[in-house]
């Protein structure tokens, strides 16, 4: 800084080295692992003779959040949880400390966002006022690090980090500085009182406006709270974890009254299915080690613009599979706008899904429907080849538990209870066997000088 932030004064700041504090990301003895916190160092040991650090993990109470954090908050840990404004973030939170004081525990909720009286109504609603857990309206990290140590709370949660600063002429809240000396200040604070810091970080559905990835480096957990703002499913995953597995999945539905745990997941997503409607295929999916049945939509316009629209799949995934099934399986659609949808609020992201959107594309061109009991799981090459999709019985297990007795799948997937396999190697074999069992009509090949282009099947 060239002036003084107190007076004014340009060129008046003198460079004065004490105890260095590493930079976030600098990778320093910031993590939970360190002996004492930024600025220490521990002499060379032998691994072996490290003792444990008693990292052992303590139900919140909720289950789906417990599942995802693999057993509930470590004490002295910091946990991220980012999200769009509006997802539901601080009403989780606050149905989490809830459960937490019910349990007996400290819980706080630190408000740097808003009023203590607009977090009771909030509570009122959720039928959660009276449950004895406290809340600090606080927004200057000063006050928020001395009602810490003087509460001693097991689990406090910070709402939202972006609003906290320092008064007094400090750093302002929501720039980067200020979140980085908040975060990591509360780091310090967390293990030095073993309190379980939750923060809430907001972020922009173009990803990362001043926040919440500058914080990930610090913290010891990041978890991702996400949802269509039109549906009521909510999911929570982990994207780091130093305690445990990440790629569990959480899933709530909003309501009224709160969020609300969805506990057999499968069952809420297929709710609402027309079987038998061309151009739905339901597709044998997992998160984690969770397996999620979804239903994949789509709609061929004949003559249109070409337009391509995917709604909760990836585009570029799209785009790739409508030219694999144009140039291998003879499903020509250049001309044809397509639109593509994984239904119920869920995002399919994972390669597994490809025959289930190609299968989906494949029924609304032909007309032809997928058999109500037919489920389909594998990941397409560009040669049209299809692929294994990782832990393919678990998969299986829960369409059979839904009553899907047939499963089209990449040819060497192993036999599952309860469930037919027809297993194929290329795509337009899938298709084949996906679609009723009869060759589908193809559009004929486009012939140049003579010699067929399409096809590969
Ligand atoms: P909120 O937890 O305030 O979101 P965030 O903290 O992530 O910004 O939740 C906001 C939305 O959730 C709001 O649009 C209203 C809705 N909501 C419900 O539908 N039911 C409820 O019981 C509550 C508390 C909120
Ligand atoms: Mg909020």
């Amino acid at each position: 800084m060239g002036r003084c932030g107190h007076c004014g004064e340009w060129d008046s700041l003198d460079e004065e080295l004490t105890a260095v504090r590493p930079a976030p990301g600098g990778g320093v003895g910031i993590g939970a692992g360190g002996a004492g916190g930024p600025g220490t160092a521990e002499p060379p040991q032998l691994l072996a003779d490290v003792g444990d650090a008693d990292r052992s993990a303590r139900p919140t109470g909720l289950a789906e959040l417990d599942r995802v954090l693999g057993g509930g908050l470590v004490p002295g840990s910091v946990t991220l949880l980012a999200g769009e404004p509006g997802i539901g973030k601080s009403t989780l939170l606050l149905q989490m400390l809830a459960a937490v004081a019910r349990a007996g525990r400290r819980s706080l909720l630190v408000s740097a966002e808003e009023a203590t009286a607009q977090v009771r109504m909030r509570a009122a609603r959720l039928g959660v006022a009276d449950d004895g857990l406290w809340v600090a309206g606080a927004a200057d990290l000063g006050s928020i690090r001395q009602a810490l140590a003087e509460m001693r709370p097991d689990v406090v949660v910070i709402d939202s980090i972006q609003t906290v600063g320092e008064r007094n002429g400090g750093f302002a809240p929501g720039s980067p500085a200020a979140l980085r000396l908040a975060a990591q200040s509360l780091c310090d604070d967390a293990r030095a009182t073993g309190a379980a810091v939750v923060l809430v970080g907001h972020v922009t559905k173009d990803g990362s406006i001043a926040g919440p990835r500058l914080l990930e480096h610090l913290v010891d957990t990041v978890l991702s709270f996400e949802g269509d703002r039109h549906y009521a499913l909510r999911t929570l995953r982990a994207v780091k974890h130093r305690f445990g597995p990440v790629g569990e999945l959480g899933l709530w539905e909003m309501a009224g009254d709160g969020l609300r745990e969805v506990g057999d997941a499968t069952s809420f997503l297929l709710a609402d299915r027309r079987a038998e409607t061309p151009g739905s295929c339901v597709y044998a999916g997992l998160e984690g080690r969770r397996p999620l049945l979804v239903e994949v939509q789509a709609l061929v316009v004949p003559e249109g613009a070409g337009r391509r629209c995917a709604t909760r799949v990836e585009a570029g995934r799209l785009a790739q599979l409508l030219a694999v099934l144009d140039q291998r399986a003879g499903v020509g659609l250049r001309q044809h706008d397509v639109y593509v949808s994984a239904v119920g609020g869920v995002r399919i992201a994972e390669p597994g899904a490809d025959l289930a959107v190609a299968t989906a594309v494949a029924s609304a061109f032909t007309g032809l429907a997928v058999p109500a009991d037919t489920v389909v799981v594998g990941e397409i090459g560009l040669g049209g080849e299809l692929r294994q999709a990782p832990q393919a019985a678990r998969r299986l297990a829960e369409a059979a538990r839904m009553g899907f007795r047939r499963g089209v799948v990449p040819a060497g997937t192993e036999e599952v209870d309860g469930i037919g396999l027809c297993p194929a190697e290329h795509v337009a074999a899938a298709l084949d066997l996906s679609l009723t069992g009869r060759p589908v009509p193809r559009p004929r090949l486009r012939v140049v000088g003579g010699q067929p282009l399409a096809g590969g099947s």
